[in-house]
């Protein structure tokens, strides 16, 4: 197993290309499903899930031929409905599939996923919604088992909860229905937008993209002629890189982003001292001559986003002050904390509230990755802590991180991936 040493530095320069979104990337490619066509999809990271979803798509007899970022996907010949155990206990976003393969063969299998380090993460949402389309859902060793002889029918769905694959399932699945979804409460993440873009790009009519209210007017079981397209850039990675920046207190220019895709990220930049420009695809940033401390609470977007908290704790313990991180959305996204207090952070927990006391100094040492954003966390840590450190079971890193210490490296971080 791979682990990565890193040796503390001074600071990062030049310049960091950000590679297209994992969280949007992974309906895309569950989309296919709903296809017609063969089509190509450009700009996708080379990471695991992105491997592990085209795995799935060729078990279930889609032909996908992945390299360097582009991928050609014919799911004409798919002929299985389940997808196994085997590959959704590695990736939850699995799920992704039922609503595809619903509407398209009127029955899907799916292995229930199980929780996951961040949290319980159940699906009921996915599953209530498609039984008032007319499923039947039932649970049966280990597997949600779903059934629509007559084919899915449109209606009006509100969301308990805002759901990011939740939205994403009914809108695909909504896309073949027979008439008018309309999802209220929707999800409004940019991975959201284009999924519905593109869908409504290729005949499936989507009004409010982009609200928290999408009408969804169905094919009544047609295939749809997609186009080929390119995914947008990662807002999560590109956020993770200004905080390597920031924590290191480093003027660097991230390139191939949507500077708006990260609004409530760059205030809290701002809050915490620091400055920025921004054109239509770069941002670059410039030191803080302090950092100061912040308030963060974590929500659905547009405002500031779960999976920028666990970076922004690393980033705080460098603040000159007390700072306040509240995570609203995972009952369990705190893991990294005692990785963190290991290096020497001052951190205290109660309930979903994070007290962070800065500025300390940071010391290397041994700690383990526990979810994908809690590794870059620890990865951040490293760049400023004295001495080395060595992070264990970075698999979770290479789930959504693309060449991460490539680029890093680039930009003049002292990072290797050794074997364990
Ligand atoms: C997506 O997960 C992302 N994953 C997550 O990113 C991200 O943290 C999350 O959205 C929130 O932004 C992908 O897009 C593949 P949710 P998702 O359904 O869709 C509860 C990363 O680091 N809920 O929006 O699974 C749920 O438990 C990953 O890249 C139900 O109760 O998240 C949570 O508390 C981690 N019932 C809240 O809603 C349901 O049926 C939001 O979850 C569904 C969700």
């Amino acid at each position: 197993m791979d682990y990565l040493k890193i040796k503390g530095i001074d600071s990062l320069q030049g310049s960091i290309k950000i590679a297209g979104a994992k969280n949007a990337s992974l309906p895309l490619i569950a989309m296919t499903i709903l296809a017609k066509n063969k089509l190509n999809i450009e700009n996708l990271p080379d990471v695991v899930d992105i491997k592990t979803l085209l795995k799935l798509l060729t078990n279930l007899g889609a032909q996908c031929s992945f390299e360097e970022h582009h991928v050609s996907v014919d799911t004409k010949n798919i002929h299985e409905t389940r997808a196994t155990y085997d590959i959704v206990k590695t990736m939850r976003a699995s799920i992704l599939v039922l609503g595809p393969i619903l509407a398209r063969f009127g029955h899907c299998e799916v292995s229930l996923p199980g929780g996951c380090a961040i949290g319980q993460r159940p699906i009921d949402l996915h599953l209530k919604a498609l039984e008032q389309m007319g499923a039947e859902i039932d649970i049966k060793a280990g597997y949600v088992e779903t059934k629509a002889p007559n084919g899915l029918k449109g209606c009006e769905i509100i969301f308990d909860k805002i759901t990011v694959t939740g939205t994403a399932n009914i809108v695909m699945a909504a896309a073949l229905a027979k008439g008018t979804t309309t999802i209220v409460n929707a999800a409004r993440e940019p991975e959201v937008v284009q999924l519905c873009e593109i869908l409504n790009n290729s005949g499936v009519k989507i009004k409010g993209i982009g609200t928290s209210v999408l009408k969804i007017k169905g094919t009544n079981g047609k295939l749809v002629d997609i186009k080929d397209f390119a995914i947008i850039p990662d807002r999560i990675e590109a956020g993770t890189y200004l905080c390597a920046a920031a924590i290191t207190n480093s003027e660097l220019t991230i390139t191939d982003v949507e500077p708006k895709h990260l609004d409530a990220v760059i205030r809290k930049f701002e809050e915490m001292g620091f400055s920025f420009t921004l054109t239509k695809d770069t941002i670059t940033i410039y030191p803080a001559n302090e950092i100061k401390p912040v308030k963060i609470i974590t929500q659905e977007y547009p405002a500031f986003p779960t999976d920028m908290q666990a970076q922004f704790m690393a980033l705080a313990t460098q603040a000159n002050g007390t700072s306040i991180i509240e995570e609203r959305l995972f009952e369990n996204r705190f893991m990294h904390v005692s990785e963190l207090q290991r290096m020497g952070a001052d951190i205290s927990l109660n309930g979903h509230i994070a007290t962070v006391k800065g500025k300390t100094e940071l010391s290397g040492t041994d700690v383990m990755a526990t979810d994908l954003r809690a590794s870059s966390a620890l990865v951040l840590a490293g760049l400023i802590a004295k001495g080395e450190t060595d992070i264990h079971r970075i698999y979770h890193l290479d789930r959504g991180y693309d060449s991460l210490e490539k680029k890093l490296q680039n930009a003049g971080a002292k990072v290797q991936r050794l074997k364990e």
